[in-house]
């Protein structure tokens, strides 16, 4: 995976618990350019690897702009960006990639939910510059807790429906009148799990193909019920415990060993770690049957047998 060494040019909180970061290369380097829905993955400063979609134009970009929300239950990855990466902080990035590209057709239905908003904004500029017809549907919390309100508002203002639920769940937005009659449209939405597997199940009668999702955590690292176990790290000579809310990839940063990683959510395989004992709970979407005795993704998986040995 190219890496590329960047530095916060601009920092600006643009909610109390939502900062947008402007990187710029330190070295003479051309970006690469980037499609609408692209994301780019962050060494953050905790070493945890995280995805973030780009929201600036990605037509010969001199600088990469990402959005961040402070995540209440950060794992180190958002809360470490929030309190350390400050202007003139250094980073390394992985070039763009894009798991959540736009279709080419005529009409388009954005629905953004909480900080989800970042592909859903760049998409809806890059749209209207190319005269397409499109909606947005913005869901959060509350005003002061919507990054790009006012953006949004100066150039859509009439193509879009902002609702505002103050966290109550009887006042979530009500989808089906906007999904009932399968349209022309082709749907892209991004925002936390419930709201997608909202539009999931109200649009099952939908054509298959015109329903586009973002998800960047297509398994749970860590589910409420795990518990915490060991691992023997048989080169080293050393065992380090696992805690309940941590994964095997957390726990031996954590314990000062340097780990390679890149996606944290068992899908690239970077990881890839071998196993020499002990029955793992593989979580990751990567190894195959006949892999799973002999490895594991350290990022997601887990134990089963109280205590992995692994070949570090
Ligand atoms: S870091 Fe990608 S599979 Fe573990």
């Amino acid at each position: 995976m190219d890496q590329i060494r960047m530095r916060v040019k601009e920092r600006r909180e643009l909610t109390p618990s939502i900062a947008e970061f402007t990187l710029e290369p330190i070295d003479e380097v051309t970006l690469p350019e980037f499609a609408p829905g692209a994301h780019i993955t962050i060494e953050t400063p905790s070493g945890a690897m995280r995805r973030y979609s780009l929201v600036n134009d990605g037509a010969a970009p001199k600088e990469y702009v990402v959005a961040i929300k402070r995540e209440p239950q950060s794992r180190g990855g958002s809360a470490s960006m929030h309190d350390e990466a400050n202007v003139g902080a250094e980073l390394n990035i992985e070039v763009p990639e894009n798991d959540f590209p736009l279709t080419d057709v005529q009409k388009y239905l954005l629905i953004a939910g909480g900080i989800g908003i970042t592909p859903i904004y760049s998409m809806a500029k890059y749209l209207d510059k190319k005269g397409k017809l499109l909606r947005i549907i913005y869901v959060s919390r509350s005003a002061e807790e919507s990054a790009y309100l006012d953006e949004l508002n100066a150039s859509f203002k009439s193509r879009m429906i902002v609702h505002h639920d103050n966290g109550d769940p009887n006042a979530v937005y009500d989808f089906w009148d906007d999904l009932v009659t399968p349209r022309a449209t082709h749907v892209f939405c991004c925002g936390p799990k419930p709201l997608m597997d909202e539009i999931k199940a109200v649009s099952g009668h939908w054509p298959e193909g015109r329903i586009h999702f973002e998800d960047f955590k297509p398994v749970d690292v860590v589910r409420d019920d795990d518990t915490a176990f060991e691992v023997e790290l048989k080169k080293s000579g050393t065992n380090v415990k696992v805690p309940e809310d941590r994964s095997i990839l957390e726990a031996l940063r954590d314990a000062g060993f340097a780990t390679s990683s890149s996606c944290e959510s068992g899908t690239c395989g970077t990881c890839k770690t071998r196993l020499l004992d002990g029955e793992a709970d593989h979580r990751d979407l990567v190894l195959m049957e006949e892999e799973k005795d002999d490895f594991v993704m350290i990022c997601v998986s887990r134990a089963k047998s109280g205590r992995l040995v692994l070949d570090l």
